[in-house]
């Protein structure tokens, strides 16, 4: 077995409260782009123009054309891998509490975890920027774009655009997670984009065992992180789980 893994098998056999935070990485095996990196969204587009709340609201027919569009239709294909089902699997053995995650694409809860922080919103719904009314993204009708509410209000997702507040709830939520857990997996985020990137380091401070899974090193590599253990999340966090017995 690699040596890294052996470490995640034995931290995480001796761990009773793991939580972890993921990014985009985690889903990569599920079809989904990342978004910094080689292939990544932001090779072709600038999130400061198409990914900002005031873009957004000046030019929703822009960001709806452009990015929107594109989401709605690789996020409804897409299904958990083995990372997303590894984590369910730790959560079923009573270790895994809580997933803190940068995702929009609800993978997580659809594998069946329960505790899931959604820290940047999630796509599965849109919201009407008049009347406030919800609406399943796949029932919004894309044949006019931007698309509207019956009340004639501009639809726009349920996620938090660059320019705009984490809900103060899922902050604090997620800081008690880091707090309490005695291990964080760290698992497919390039750990650039703050308060995210933050966690890591609050459940460093608070004593945890900070792991991460990625194919590349990042920020918190040898300096908040434990060790890496490098390579894609399906594959690791199957190797992991099989090394704890569990298939
Ligand atoms: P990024 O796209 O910044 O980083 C993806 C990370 O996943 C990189 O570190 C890759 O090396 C890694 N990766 C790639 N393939 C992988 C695989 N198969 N398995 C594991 N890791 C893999 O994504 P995030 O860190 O999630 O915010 O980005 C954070 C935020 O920036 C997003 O939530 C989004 C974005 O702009 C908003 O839109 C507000």
């Amino acid at each position: 077995m690699d040596e890294m893994v052996k470490m995640a098998v034995d931290d995480l056999g001796n761990a009773v409260n793991v939580a972890a935070l993921t990014g985009a990485g985690i889903s990569v095996e599920s079809g989904i782009p990342p978004f910094r990196g080689k292939g990544g969204l932001w090779e072709k587009i600038d999130p400061m123009e198409f990914a900002h709340i005031d873009t957004f609201m000046r030019d929703p027919v822009k960001v709806w054309n452009v990015l929107l569009k594109d989401m709605k239709e690789i996020i409804s294909k897409a299904k958990p891998n083995a990372a997303h089902l590894g984590l369910v699997k730790l959560e079923k053995m009573n270790k895994l509490k809580t997933i803190i995650t940068q995702n929009v694409d609800g993978l997580h809860q659809m594998a069946g975890n329960t505790d899931v922080i959604e820290f940047h919103g999630n796509f599965a719904w849109q919201k009407c920027m008049k009347c406030g009314n919800r609406l399943e993204t796949c029932k919004v009708d894309l044949s006019l774009i931007p698309p509207k509410c019956q009340c004639g209000g501009i639809f726009r997702p349920d996620c938090v655009f660059f320019g705009e507040m984490i809900p103060p709830d899922y902050l604090e939520r997620s800081q008690k997670a880091a707090e309490r857990c005695d291990v964080m997996l760290v698992i497919g985020t390039s750990a650039v984009v703050h308060p995210a990137s933050c966690m890591p380091v609050i459940a460093k401070e608070n004593g945890a065992k900070i792991i991460e899974i990625n194919p590349e090193r990042t920020p918190l590599t040898g300096r908040v992180s434990d060790y890496l253990v490098r390579g894609n999340a399906g594959e690791i966090m199957s190797n992991i789980l099989s090394g704890m017995g569990t298939k």
